[in-house]
C-alpha cells in the first residue's frame, strides 16, 4: 500500500477523488488536510469530514489555511455550489476535525512514517508551501507530490491560468521550487477527462456512493451534463495508481506571480533555459481508458 496525505478543497471533483482514494486497495490514506479554494475552509473541512464518515472510514481531517499566502481569497462557488458539495443530503455528521492545524498534522504524519509518503494535492498549494517553508526537513519524507493544477494551454479561471495555481500562485511557485519530486496533472489532461451521460447512468446504480456522486453531479457547473463533467482532481488519483493512462514529459515549470499572467504555469519544454527538470507534466491522457477506470473505481467504492 502507498501511504498518502490528501490536501483538498471539496469541491465536487475533490469528492469523487476522495471517494475513490479512500476505497482503493493500494492506497493507505493517512490524513486529509483542507484549504480554502472552491469554497471557504470551514466548508471544505465540513465537506471532507462528511465524506470520510460517509465512506465509513476513520481518517483524521485537519483544517488548513483560510487564505492564500499573500493575496486575497477567491472561490469557485459558481461551479461547485454555495456549500461546495450541494446536491446530496449527507447524514448528520459526528466526527470532528483534529485539534491541530493541517501543516502541523502533516508534519506529524511525515515525521512518524517509516516509509516516504505521497502528497496528493488537489487544491491550492498554500498548506504544502507553508509546510515546506516551516519544516523543510520533512521534504525528505515525501516521495512525490501528485498535484492537480496548472496548464500549458488555456486556463479555466483567467485566459491562461488554472484555478488551483491562480488562487495561490506564490504557494505554487514555492512548491515547484521545493526540490520534491512533482507530477503536474493539469488542465491539458484533466479537461479531456470528462464524465459523459453514459458513465453517469452507470454510476447512478452504484449504491449510496453512486447516488451521492449523481446528486453532486447535478449541481456541478449548474448541471451541464450534456457536454460532460470534467473530473480534474480524479485524474491525480488515477495518475497515482494507474500512471499508464497518461503520457508525461520531464521539464522545468515555474509560476508567474503577477499581472494578467498570475498563476500561469510556464513549462520549459525545450529546456532552453534550464539544465535540470523540476517536474513531470502530464501531456496526454487515454480518455476511453480513463472513463472505464473511473466507472470501475466508483463501482468498487460503491461496495463500501
Ligand atoms: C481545480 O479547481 C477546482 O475548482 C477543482 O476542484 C480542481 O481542483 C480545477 O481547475
Ligand atoms: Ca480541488
Amino acid at each position: 500500500q502507498i501511504p498518502v496525505i490528501i490536501d483538498t478543497d471539496p469541491g465536487i471533483d475533490d469528492a469523487v477523488a476522495l471517494v475513490i482514494a479512500l476505497s482503493h486497495p493500494r492506497l493507505a490514506v493517512q490524513l486529509i488536510t483542507t484549504v480554502s479554494g472552491n469554497v471557504d475552509v470551514v466548508q471544505t473541512t465540513n465537506n471532507a469530514l462528511k465524506l470520510v464518515e460517509f465512506m465509513g472510514k476513520k481518517i483524521a481531517v485537519a483544517k488548513g489555511c483560510a487564505r492564500p499566502l499573500l493575496i486575497e481569497p477567491e472561490d469557485a462557488s459558481d461551479i461547485h455550489g454555495e456549500t461546495g458539495m450541494d446536491g446530496y443530503a449527507f447524514p448528520g455528521q459526528q466526527s470532528k476535525v483534529v485539534d491541530a492545524h493541517a501543516v502541523e498534522a502533516m508534519r506529524r504524519v511525515l515525521e512518524q512514517s517509516d516509509e516516504p509518503v505521497v502528497i496528493l494535492a488537489i487544491a491550492a498549494l498554500t498548506n504544502i508551501a507553508l509546510l515546506f517553508s516551516l519544516y523543510p526537513e520533512v521534504k525528505s519524507k515525501v516521495s512525490k507530490i501528485v498535484m492537480m493544477g496548472g496548464t500549458l494551454s488555456r486556463g479555466n479561471t483567467t485566459s491562461a491560468a488554472e484555478f488551483n495555481t491562480y488562487v495561490d500562485p506564490h504557494a505554487a511557485q514555492m512548491v515547484f521550487q521545493s526540490g520534491v519530486p512533482l507530477v503536474m496533472v493539469g488542465l491539458d489532461v484533466t479537461s479531456k477527462a470528462v464524465l459523459t451521460p453514459k458513465e453517469m447512468t452507470q454510476i447512478k446504480t452504484f449504491g449510496e456512493v453512486g447516488e451521492m456522486c449523481y446528486g453532486l453531479f447535478q449541481h456541478y457547473r449548474g448541471g451541464s451534463l450534456k457536454t460532460g463533467l470534467k473530473m480534474h482532481d480524479v485524474c491525480a488519483v488515477a495518475y497515482l495508481v494507474s500512471p499508464d493512462l497518461f503520457r508525461t514529459q520531464d521539464t522545468f515549470v515555474e509560476v508567474a506571480l503577477e499581472g494578467p499572467a498570475a498563476g500561469v504555469t510556464v513549462a520549459d519544454l525545450k529546456m532552453a533555459y534550464h539544465s535540470v527538470t523540476n517536474c513531470a507534466v502530464c501531456l496526454e491522457i487515454d480518455v476511453p481508458l480513463f472513463q472505464n477506470w473511473l466507472v470501475e473505481h466508483l463501482a468498487l467504492a460503491g461496495e463500501k
